[in-house]
């Protein structure tokens, strides 16, 4: 086993955000229970089905969502959701926003785009030489010939590029992207990827990148944590959850990517729906472990409709959220004489 981590710079712990209905609309749970760690220099995927809550708990941990229960900690501190200091957190951690088109706005140069967060935080130091620096980071060179610059005379890549500038220029420990490359050309998506890794290897900046692509994944992520009406299902090292993934989510999603061998498990059912959180495992109703008897031979088909399943640990340990993965892996160890604490941690008790 690896030494202890390191503590995280980032945590969400018992997390949740609801949502009220509205006309007599039932609570929407979009975050149901969360625990997250992000460590210092690690890059960190939070994947998922669009509607799987993955938005609103970035926002929650930027500050920007109050939590409905359970807290956010920076650097140990609890987050505090009003006045200073979130301003002072919101230089530390910073968004990347999904569509930079969006995120933009048309009548900005990008040295203004770019300035903009400096002005905000009443930067004290030379504005030239900081926004310089952070396209020059960015991968935006020379520099200078992109100040006076508009968005609309800038390629899909470029605009990726500026929206990451007006991030860097603050010098943050952490950044949050969301969904990163979705509007891009695959041909710019990997140059874009690359230079999240450049930036974590030579900076140290840790990241948060949330996609609904676990391929994606695969080419940035140390650890990936997959995200299921509200809730981790599936969380690990990259190379362990893509390799061996144990939650019938996690393996539905990675049976649709191009490079998947095998039958796609066409995800059948209702999409997510936060209102409507189905008993038992959140995922049964389109399980197709269940759907096909595996469950059953398995015994744990009625664990399955009606015990839920805990909250995973947020740290670095390879844990899964799934009645039949817990008996598998139990029945593995017994066939193998090991001892519980050998196998990556199950989570198949109720709560
Ligand atoms: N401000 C809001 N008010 C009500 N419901 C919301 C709000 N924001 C998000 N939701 C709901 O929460 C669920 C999760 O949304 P989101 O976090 O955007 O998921 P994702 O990013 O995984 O697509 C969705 O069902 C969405 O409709
Ligand atoms: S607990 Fe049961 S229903 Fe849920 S993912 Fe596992 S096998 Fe499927
Ligand atoms: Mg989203």
């Amino acid at each position: 086993m690896t030494a202890t981590p390191p503590a995280p710079l980032l945590s969400a712990q018992a997390l949740k955000v609801a949502f009220p209905g509205r006309r007599g609309a039932a609570t929407a749970r979009a975050v149901d229970g969360v625990d997250l760690d992000i460590h210092p220099g690690e890059i960190v995927a939070l994947v998922g089905e669009s509607g799987c809550g993955k938005t609103t708990l970035a926002r929650s941990l930027l500050g920007l969502v109050p939590p409905t229960e359970g807290r956010v900690t920076f650097g140990g501190e609890p987050l505090d959701y009003g006045g200073r200091a979130l301003k002072a957190y919101r230089k530390r951690v910073q968004l990347v926003l999904q569509d930079p088109s969006g995120s933009l706005n048309p009548r900005h140069t990008v040295y203004d785009a770019v300035a903009e967060g400096l002005r905000i935080h009443g930067y004290a130091g030379d504005e030239r030489a900081a926004v310089s620096g952070a396209l020059a980071r960015a991968g935006l060179r020379p520099p200078e010939r992109f100040f006076l610059r508009y968005p609309h005379e800038l390629s899909g890549g470029q605009r990726q590029r500026v929206v990451i500038a007006g991030a860097l220029v603050l010098e943050p420990e952490l950044i949050v992207a969301d969904e990163p490359v979705a509007s891009l050309d695959a041909s710019v998506r990997g140059e874009i990827l690359a230079l999240l890794l450049r930036l974590r290897d030579e900076l140290g900046l840790s990241a948060l990148v949330v996609t609904h692509d676990l391929g994606l994944a695969w080419n940035i992520a140390d650890r990936v944590a997959v995200m299921y009406l509200g809730r981790i299902v599936e969380t690990g090292d990259v190379e362990q959850i893509l390799t061996a993934p144990r939650h019938p989510y996690t393996r539905a999603l990675l049976s649709v990517l191009p490079e998947a061998d095998g039958e796609p498990v066409i995800l059948t059912g209702e999409p997510p729906d936060p209102s409507k959180v189905p008993s038992g495992c959140r995922f049964h109703a389109r399980c197709q472990v269940l759907a096909s008897g595996e469950a059953e031979r398995a015994g744990v088909a009625d664990a399955c409709r009606t015990k839920d399943l805990p909250v995973l640990e947020g740290g670095g340990r390879t844990q899964v959220a799934c009645h039949w993965a817990a008996a598998r892996a139990s029945a593995g160890s017994a066939a193998t004489g090991a001892g519980a604490g050998s196998s990556p941690a199950e989570a198949g008790t109720g709560s």
